[in-house]
């Protein structure tokens, strides 16, 4: 039995990439932050549609760099990690506050490198995969999402060069660069804002949460062994 920690289980893509790692066989480790009720409702639904599996709701606010080794001691196996967790903050970069900064910081990229440092061990007992889910704007860069870009191409940086450095040890690195999404990080959009959006991409509509766990959950196969230190855009067309 596989085990995959999914960091921000409680949010849209998170949530989508959990159901089918359940229907896969695979157990999970939920993990959320503030929305216990999402993950406590799909660990019961899950652990009764899958007894033989396990589902674990997993705490932990990725600011909180003193919390990381009690969360990772009570992993006991891991075979995998979906980054899936984090949000923007949409304004000019002229009024992006350095603790905005930093806040985004810690949860795109420095507590996820921490989380793969800590668990290299458990990873490299047996073949394991990671998968970041960046962004199509850490390829082309978004005004008034300056630091956002500049993280989740960081987050692409991290994939290229961490795949080169475990690769020899069975561990596999990806990213998945989903466009725009049908989730909760897109509610603050007006209507006219979200068909300007549309209107920008070929497939005339946003992703489904499902579409891009698709992708993150084949990447975390078997079938995907020899793809690492790559990035799967899944945009609908929306060129990079
Ligand atoms: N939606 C899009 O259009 C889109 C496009 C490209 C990339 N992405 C990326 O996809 C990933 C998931 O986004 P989503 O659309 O599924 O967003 P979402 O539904 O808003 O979920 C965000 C998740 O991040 C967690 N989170 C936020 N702040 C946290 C913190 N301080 N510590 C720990 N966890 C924290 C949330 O936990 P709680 O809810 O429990 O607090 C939640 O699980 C993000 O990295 C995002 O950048 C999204």
């Amino acid at each position: 039995m596989k085990y995959i920690l999914v960091m921000g289980a409680s949010g849209d893509i998170g949530q989508a990439c959990v159901k089918q790692l359940a229907r896969e066989g695979y157990s999970v480790y939920c993990h959320y932050h503030t929305n216990r009720q999402a993950v406590d409702t799909l660990v019961a639904e899950l652990s009764c549609q899958y007894p033989q599996q396990d589902f674990f709701a997993v705490p932990l606010d990725m600011t909180d760099e003193a919390a990381l080794p009690a969360f990772v001691a009570d992993l006991f196996e891991v075979n995998g990690i979906v980054f899936a967790s984090g949000g923007t903050v949409y304004k000019l970069l002229a009024d992006t506050t350095p603790a905005e900064m930093d806040r985004l910081w810690q949860v795109h990229v420095k507590t996820p490198v921490r989380l793969c440092q800590l668990l290299h061990s458990k990873l490299v007992r047996r073949t394991g995969s990671i998968v970041f889910v960046s962004s199509v704007y850490g390829l082309i860069g978004s005004p008034m999402e300056v630091m956002y870009s500049t993280l989740k191409g960081a987050q692409l940086s991290f994939v290229k060069a961490y795949a080169g450095e475990v690769a020899s040890s069975g561990i596999t690195v990806n990213a998945v660069a989903p466009g725009a999404v049908d989730t909760q990080m897109n509610q603050a959009l007006t209507s006219e804002e979200k068909e300007e959006l549309i209107s920008s991409i070929p497939a005339g509509r946003l992703a489904q949460p499902a579409e891009i766990a698709a992708s993150i959950v084949f990447l975390l196969s078997d079938k995907a062994r020899y793809i690492t230190g790559s990035t799967l855009p899944v945009t609908g067309g929306w060129q990079v």
